[in-house]
């Protein structure tokens, strides 16, 4: 096997609050040589995704907290550039939670890779983003969770962003209407220019209740919730009888040193006089119908009915930066990191 040094970058000290220097830091050593079965892989995109920030705190949610000297977790695309498992053929690409570096070693029966079916024609990145792991998740929390029907009023938060493009674009095709929540005028042109959106409300122009209430005349029957905070207190009252809120995330939140000190999306709903259907869901409730889901999406991608956007930092050097822009909205779509082609 030919020597690799990997570079990853690696949990040092936990962030209180926002993440500062010396928090993450680039640690360098050679890549283990291969056992029977595994399988090395080159990372070529890296994902940077919102829910990578509360587990770098040492509190337990829904999934453990990284631990101090461990590579920060996520997922990447990547190219098989050796192996030893008749599973995988050098040259195969796949998606798999490498973490943040630039070379990962695994075993032929990890759980969570997969392969990519080059022949959809989607471009390789989007299996990160809008036809990937986010993409799912929009779609899975609005079919499964939110319910929509045709004619209803379904709005979505952080609409600009994997999650909410893919969500929103869903709910457009059953014939919903459609109002985003996004920060910042371009983002709301955006959603409503290019993802096809009914409106969308710029959170941060300083008069989001009335601009909400105006963009939503039959109240709001669906609320995908994706930020918490100011969003969630505004589109509470607004809320119709019967409403369901898909509880996705809650990023507003995510910098917080004690997040069970934060008010929840859950200690708003729960306060109304006639709370909706809600709760939270996580991506991997549907994890039998991720290859179905997928191809549906990444064809949707290669045909050039679902639209999004997307926002490239360079190398491995820039994603720490990047990831801390992300949390502040400073993404415009699906933030990645580029590695390697
Ligand atoms: N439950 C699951 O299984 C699951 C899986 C994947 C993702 N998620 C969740 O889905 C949500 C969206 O993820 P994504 O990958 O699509 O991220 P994203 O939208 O690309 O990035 C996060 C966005 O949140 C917005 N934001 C940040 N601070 C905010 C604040 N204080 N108030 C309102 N909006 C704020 C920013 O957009 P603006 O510029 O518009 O403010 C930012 O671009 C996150 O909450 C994430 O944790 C959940």
């Amino acid at each position: 096997m030919a020597s690799y040094q990997n570079r990853a970058i690696v949990l040092n000290q936990r962030p209180d609050g926002e993440i500062q220097d010396g928090d993450l830091v680039m640690t360098e050593s050679p890549v283990r040589s291969l056992g029977e079965g595994d399988v090395l892989v080159k990372t070529l995109w890296l994902s940077l995704d919102p829910y990578m920030r509360p587990r770098m705190n040492d509190a337990k949610g829904y999934m453990d907290p990284i631990g101090l000297g461990d590579v920060i977790v996520g997922e990447s695309v990547g190219r098989v550039i050796e192996s030893r498992s008749d599973r995988y053929q050098v040259g195969d690409l796949v998606t798999d939670y490498s973490g943040w570096q630039e070379y990962n070693v695994f075993p032929d029966d990890a759980p969570m890779v997969y392969k990519i079916d080059t022949s959809i024609g989607a471009p390789l990145q989007a299996y990160l983003g809008v036809a990937g792991m986010p993409g799912r998740t929009g779609y899975c929390g609005l079919m499964y969770v939110g319910k929509p029907q045709a004619g209803e009023t379904v709005v979505i938060s952080a609409a600009s962003g994997p999650v909410g493009t893919v969500a929103g674009q869903t709910a457009k095709q059953l014939g919903c209407r459609v109002v985003g929540i996004a920060g910042g005028e371009q983002k709301c042109r955006f959603v409503v220019e290019e993802l096809g959106f009914d409106a969308c409300v710029d959170y941060k122009a300083g008069n989001l209740d009335a601009d909400l209430k105006a963009a939503c005349p039959d109240g709001i029957d669906v609320y995908f919730e994706n930020v918490g905070g100011a969003v969630t207190r505004a589109v509470a009252p607004l809320l119709n009888k019967g409403a369901r809120v898909p509880i996705c995330g809650y990023v507003s939140a995510y910098n917080a040193s004690d997040m069970g000190a934060v008010e929840t999306p859950f200690h708003v709903l729960k306060a109304l006089d006639e709370p909706p259907e809600h709760r939270f869901f996580l991506v991997t409730e549907w994890q039998d119908q991720h290859q179905e889901i997928t191809r549906l999406l990444a064809g949707q991608v290669a045909s050039g009915k679902l639209k999004y956007r997307e926002t490239v930092a360079e190398g491995l050097d820039n994603a720490v930066e990047a990831f801390k822009g992300m949390l502040k909205g400073r993404n415009f779509g699906k933030q990645l990191v580029h590695i390697a082609d």
